[in-house]
């Protein structure tokens, strides 16, 4: 049975503890800093010489340390991407947006323990040669805006933020950016533009990947909360002691915000993989299970844009036999190890940590509608599938949800969706595209049983009349 395995949030919660700077020194705050810093260059078998620098560039690569904010891509190569022969200024982007539905993890770091992103930051600007960084925080959390100011300005007054850091000839300064309130300005490049003051269009890649082409189209790091708060974590502790956190390629500790129909909802910091989806929802440690008498009907496993699970559903996993040949072992959903790789092999991901509980008193139309109004209303109306598809697919399901479906409803849906998928400049295409082909394919069973059944009620069960067939069409709809 898996425990809490608090790293990040070792203090936050503790009694006491502050997001005072003081507090932060008294807990052995930018220590790893000051290591960071005083890191010798190194002299290599081969007569070259290391960086401190390059030293710890290459220890976040070994450390397996992969991004916390949705993609799950690994931060070390991702730094290895940056143009550092552009002669171009690098910046840091700390991507401080959480507005994925069902995540609430980020925050719990900046208003606990807001210098261990400082910190974090500071280090990770360090290794990459950054002199400016900015922290974009999302527009509705004024708090947190004011909490990393102060503790920015704290920094900047015990010299480890400004000009040369500690006496080390080092230059940095970091500043606050409070976003422009809507949810694609969480994805890169749409909150590279909104940094540069304009409205939140993402932009196309290829060219503009952030390492080459990025803010003020030079080379730039977009990093999550959490991802920059364990690069702390891996100086500290050297890349070899934190890849033995969490399991093979899924190393560290990782943040999961559970939500939805439990008893205690909450977020709790687990190594990642050791906690399987069936302890983060049932142990008491954790989601401490479903209210009385009700039973699991599904899970959405990694914020709302992740691919829906249905209770029951089962699994083919590649695992490494004693024998070191690869096998399919069967996994029952709630046995999945929450990892990266086994939601990724059981045909949805880990997203941004976010489990959200699903009981057997929910109405699954319901919660499709719901989502898809939250999709229908953030797209950014760049591309045309995700714009006029995303609101297709909301008329439909509101009117499904207001008792006027129509059997033919859920393969309209499938259909809507598919066009989306692939066909967009950014991954929102996909974040609203796939929770509706999840569901309506793994329940699509309740979707015609609804449209039949409104059908009945409204027309006799004659089905829809011609009028009503024209008004099926996307269009009209
Ligand atoms: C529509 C959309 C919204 C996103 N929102 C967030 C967000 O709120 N926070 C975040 O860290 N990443 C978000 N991302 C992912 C970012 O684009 C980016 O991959 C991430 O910040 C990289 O950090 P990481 O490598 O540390 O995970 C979003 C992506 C998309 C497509
Ligand atoms: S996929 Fe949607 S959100 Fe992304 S750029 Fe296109 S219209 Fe905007």
């Amino acid at each position: 049975m898996s425990q809490e395995y608090r790293l990040i949030l070792k203090n936050a919660d503790q009694p006491g503890y502050t997001t005072d700077m003081d507090c932060y020194l008294r807990h052995g705050g930018y220590g790893a800093l000051k290591k960071a810093l005083a890191l010798p260059v190194k002299d290599l078998p081969d007569g070259k010489k290391m960086t401190a620098q390059e030293q710890i560039r290459e220890d976040v690569k070994a450390s397996g340390l992969r991004g916390r904010g949705g993609a799950g891509f690994s931060c070390g190569l991702k730094w290895s991407f940056v143009d550092r022969k552009s002669g171009k200024p690098i910046y840091l982007i700390c991507n401080a947006d959480e507005s994925e539905p069902g995540t609430f993890k980020d925050r719990q770091i900046i208003y606990k323990d807001p210098h261990q992103l400082v910190e974090g930051m500071i280090i990770s600007c360090f290794a990459n040669d950054v002199h400016l960084a900015y922290i974009y925080i999302r527009g509705e959390m004024p708090d947190g805006a004011r909490i990393l100011k102060k503790a920015l300005a704290d920094a900047r007054a015990k010299n480890f933020l400004g000009k040369n850091i500690l006496g080390s000839g080092y230059d940095l300064e970091i500043y606050v950016h409070r976003g422009a309130g809507a949810y694609i300005c969480g994805e890169e490049t749409g909150l590279i533009e909104s940094l540069e003051g304009k409205r939140a269009y993402p932009r196309i890649k290829p060219p503009y990947f952030p390492a080459v082409l990025g803010l003020y189209m030079c080379p730039t790091i977009v990093n999550n909360v959490e991802t920059l708060a364990a690069v702390k974590h891996i100086v500290t502790m050297g890349s070899a002691e934190y890849a033995k956190l969490g399991t093979p390629n899924n190393t560290g500790t990782r943040i999961v915000s559970v939500s939805g129909q439990v008893k205690k909802p909450g977020y709790f910091e687990v190594e990642v993989g050791k906690a399987t989806i069936g302890e983060l929802i049932f142990h008491e440690k954790f989601g401490g299970g479903l209210k009385d008498g009700r039973k699991l009907k599904a899970i959405i496993p990694g914020g709302s844009s992740s691919k829906v699970f249905k209770a029951g559903e089962k699994f083919k996993l590649k695992r490494k036999g004693a024998d070191g040949q690869m096998t399919a072992v069967e996994v029952d959903m709630l046995d999945l190890p929450y990892d990266f790789d086994s939601l990724q092999q059981a045909g949805s991901m880990s997203g941004s940590g976010a489990i959200i509980v699903v009981d057997d008193s929910t109405d699954i139309v319901s919660v499709l509608a719901n989502l898809s109004e939250f999709y229908a209303h953030e797209s950014c109306g760049q591309c045309t599938p995700c714009r006029e598809g995303s609101l297709w697919m909301n008329k439909a399901l509101h009117r499904m949800s207001h008792g006027h479906g129509r059997k033919q409803d859920a393969d309209y849906l499938l259909n809507i969706a598919q066009n989306i998928q692939g066909r967009t400049i950014c991954a929102f295409g996909e974040a609203c595209a796939w929770p509706v082909l999840s569901f309506v394919n793994k329940f699509k069973d309740e979707f015609v049983a609804k449209g039949a059944a409104d059908e009945a009620k409204n027309h006799g069960g004659a089905g829809p009349t011609n009028e009503m067939k024209i008004a099926a069409s996307p269009r009209a709809d």
